[in-house]
């Protein structure tokens, strides 16, 4: 057990701090007593709820500037005044948030109940996931400093920051560092492993929001189809159509839980004209209507994703058994072809994220007009966001073998049931990964999980076992073969999975009896 004294949670024993290109401005120190909080596993991803009871801790703050950029970034890092583990782990942001907002203080929490120093950085922006309030310096002018805080620059320094904080706390380093998060959290950890390959040994990457100058305007695509349809389908009608996807498509992986486990061949396999004209009791109405052709295209076009005229596809598209309204049991988020309806018809909903980064960055001054795009018009704005903002923001470069050979482990997770950031751009990244590095298996693994949603929600689990996984590769060199998980299915039972490094797949073992126990599973 480690244990430093209160004495020195004081700014002074932080003060001579270096930050290369910067200068720190103000440093804040104090013991904060006693304190207790709830750590859900939704904020924490890949690791389960936990409690912090009557916690005793050092929180320190440093805030720094990079000279003439006129910033101010803070790195906030929790010291247990008792029983630190010897590790440091960060936590991510979401959103357009780099960190220090609730929900990462939230997962911070858990770190620090778990015995880690836990640290997080705001890149100098607001503590809030919403980037209305920094994006420009003026009307028109993006704040290049701010999106490059966020992007990188900030990332690097926070492990710097909270490496040099541990060591005048408790007079030696960290023995491991770690950096969790997802969506942007997730993008930020693999990040972390592109550009400071040396400053986390075990980063836990969920859903990260890759090429993300495409991922944004892509979100707005279901709604474009809607616009260019000229008609809003029902979400009855959209739900109707998924549901029947699911159905359709569930026994394909072997089992009937109500989970697509093999998402590529349902859209091979699943003829959703067949539902056209279908008659259906509509959740909305409460009345009895037929689902419309739009309905069909809508859902089918969605999954395809934004595409020319002549039906070239240029970003991939949510999978089947993603929520596309975001109306389906258990949801979490609205879905990108969300609409709504009143008695004189429906109106489509844009998601406001992927709004925000056309209309702040892309577009800049001159206001999109949401409700009246041309396909050409859609198309423009997302190869100009591909354009500009590509080598910021896509963090997609493959060759990570700077973090291999830095003896770095990576793990990546999404689950198939995304809704937000999709499936194929990681898995299309972990095979460009592994076409330009060798022996990506012994440090870098991609984990899908069936039925879940954007970093929570859906008929699948969180992969909260995952985080000991990666630390067990890190500590004791014991990669993670499979993971548990659980699903609730078709009956609201819950039964136990395992998830699987890609490309193996999660499979039944046909002798078992229960489908439900997780030893009838293997990965293969
Ligand atoms: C700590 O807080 C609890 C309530 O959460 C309180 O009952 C207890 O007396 C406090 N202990 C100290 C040492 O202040
Ligand atoms: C830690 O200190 C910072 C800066 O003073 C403050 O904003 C934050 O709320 C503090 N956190 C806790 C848990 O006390
Ligand atoms: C940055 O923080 C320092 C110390 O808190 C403050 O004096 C300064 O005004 C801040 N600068 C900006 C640009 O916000
Ligand atoms: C946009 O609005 C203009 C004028 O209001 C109209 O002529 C045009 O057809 C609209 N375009 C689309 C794609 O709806
Ligand atoms: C590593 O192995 C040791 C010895 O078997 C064990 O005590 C420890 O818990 C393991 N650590 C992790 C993170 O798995
Ligand atoms: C499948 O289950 C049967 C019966 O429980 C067992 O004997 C067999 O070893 C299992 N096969 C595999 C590959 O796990």
């Amino acid at each position: 057990m480690i244990v430093s004294p209160a004495a020195l949670c004081v700014p002074s024993t932080f003060d001579a701090l270096s930050i290369p290109a910067a200068r720190v401005v103000a440093v804040n120190a104090a013991v904060v007593a006693n304190f207790s909080a709830e750590s859900p596993e939704w904020l924490r991803f890949s690791q389960p709820s936990q409690s912090l009871v009557n916690a005793n801790f050092c929180n320190v703050t440093i805030t720094y500037t990079h000279p003439g950029q006129g910033d101010n970034v803070s790195v906030e890092t929790w010291l247990p005044l008792d029983g630190w583990n010897q590790r440091l782990q960060s936590a991510g942001g979401g959103g357009y948030g780099a960190g220090r907002f609730d929900g990462v203080y939230g997962a911070m929490y858990g770190a620090l109940a778990d015995g880690y120093a836990t640290s997080s950085t705001d890149a100098g922006l607001l503590p809030t996931p919403d980037p209305s309030g920094w994006a420009h310096v003026s009307p028109g002018n993006i704040n290049w400093y701010n999106l490059q805080n966020l992007a990188s620059v900030s990332l690097g320094e926070l492990a710097t920051v909270s490496k040099y904080v541990i060591s005048r706390f408790y007079g030696k380093n960290p023995e491991y560092s770690y950096f969790n998060g997802c969506s942007q959290g997730g993008r930020q950890g693999l990040e972390l492993a592109q550009r400071y390959p040396d400053a986390y040994d075990g980063i836990m990457a969920g859903a990260p929001g890759i090429r993300l100058p495409e991922a944004s305007p892509a979100l707005l695509w279901a709604q474009q189809l809607m616009r260019e349809a000229g008609e809003y389908p029902f979400p009855c009608e959209l739900d109707t159509v998924v549901q029947a996807a699911i159905d359709f498509c569930d026994p394909l992986d072997g089992v009937v839980d109500g989970i697509v486990g093999e998402p590529y061949m349902c859209l091979e396999q699943f003829d959703a004209s067949t539902l056209i004209g279908r008659e259906i009791t509509c959740a909305q109405t409460n009345s009895t209507m037929t689902i419309s052709a739009t309905a069909v295209q809508v859902v089918t076009g969605t999954w395809q994703g934004p595409s020319t005229l002549d039906g070239r596809q240029l970003f991939p598209g949510p999978l089947p058994g993603a929520d596309l309204t975001g109306n389906l049991p258990y949801s979490v988020a609205p879905g990108p072809a969300l609409t709504l309806c009143t008695e004189e018809g429906c109106m489509g909903l844009d998601n406001v994220p992927a709004q925000q980064w056309v209309q702040l960055w892309v577009s800049r001054l001159e206001t999109v007009d949401f409700d009246n795009l041309s396909r050409e018009e859609f198309l423009r704005l997302l190869h100009q966001s591909r354009q500009w903002f590509g080598s910021v923001f896509n963090t997609n470069d493959p060759d990570i073998s700077p973090f291999q050979k830095a003896g770095g482990k990576l793990i990546t997770f999404i689950g198939l049931a995304d809704n937000a950031i999709l499936p194929t751009p990681l898995e299309q990244y972990y095979q460009s990964v592994s076409d330009v590095v060798s022996d990506v298996d012994g440090f870098f693994r991609y984990f899908e999980v069936p039925g879940l949603g954007h970093c929570a929600g859906g008929p699948g689990s969180l992969p909260i076992h995952l985080f000991e996984g990666l630390r067990a590769w890190v500590e004791n060199g014991t990669a993670p073969e499979h993971s548990p998980v659980t699903i609730t299915n078709l009956e609201g039972g819950i039964e136990e999975r395992i998830i699987c490094p890609y490309p193996q797949k999660p499979t039944f073992n046909e002798s078992c009896a229960e489908t439900g126990s997780r030893e009838c599973w293997t990965c293969s």
